[in-house]
């Protein structure tokens, strides 16, 4: 296993479609999966997407603490879940707003709204197929996940950039506030 560079905003990796994954099985994607799995952990992150790690493949893994999850019954907890070529059903049409970080655009935090219940699937390559309906931060972390294989980072789902900030300011703020 290994301890990857995770590239940052401007590089041009993050903002290209990634590439569907042929055999979600073979040995690379496997290694790859460990690799990325420990990337995340030592950056202290809850999901990375091979883009991060200027591999342009559609893989993402990610998982959910408790200490994320919101009082929604669907948003529950999971271990780390690696998804091979994922696609994301949106249900309903109501929105929720949340904060949102990224190790690629270390210290920052935005405000954005998302679709709040989903359907996701995918191959997770060290198990089997996925499928789960999931709300609230699970629902989040996946669509953040999502976007970076279509090359999208968060701010350009902001409604207002004005609420992105650095994250030790946006928090003394909640806590005045509070
Ligand atoms: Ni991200």
């Amino acid at each position: 296993m290994a301890i990857h560079r995770i590239v940052r905003a401007g590089h041009p990796v993050l903002s290209r479609p990634a590439d569907p994954i042929e055999d979600p099985h073979a040995p690379e994607i496997l290694r790859l999966i460990e690799d990325m799995i420990e990337t995340m952990h030592e950056a202290t992150g809850v999901g990375l997407a091979a883009p991060q790690i200027a591999v342009p493949l559609r893989l993402v893994v990610f998982y959910v603490p408790e200490r994320r999850v919101t009082n929604d019954p669907e948003d529950t907890v999971s271990d780390i879940i690696a998804l091979a070529n994922p696609e994301i059903a949106f249900l309903g049409h109501e929105a929720e707003p949340g904060w949102e970080g990224c190790l690629s655009l270390p210290g920052l935090r935005g405000l954005v709204s998302r679709p709040r219940r989903i359907t996701y699937r995918g191959i997770d390559p060290r198990s089997g197929p996925v499928e789960r309906t999931v709300a609230g931060f699970h629902a989040r972390v996946v669509q953040h996940e999502c976007d970076h294989l279509d090359g999208i980072l968060y701010p350009a789902r902001m409604n207002d950039l004005g609420t992105l900030g650095y994250v030790e300011e946006v928090l003394a703020a909640q806590t005045a506030t509070a």
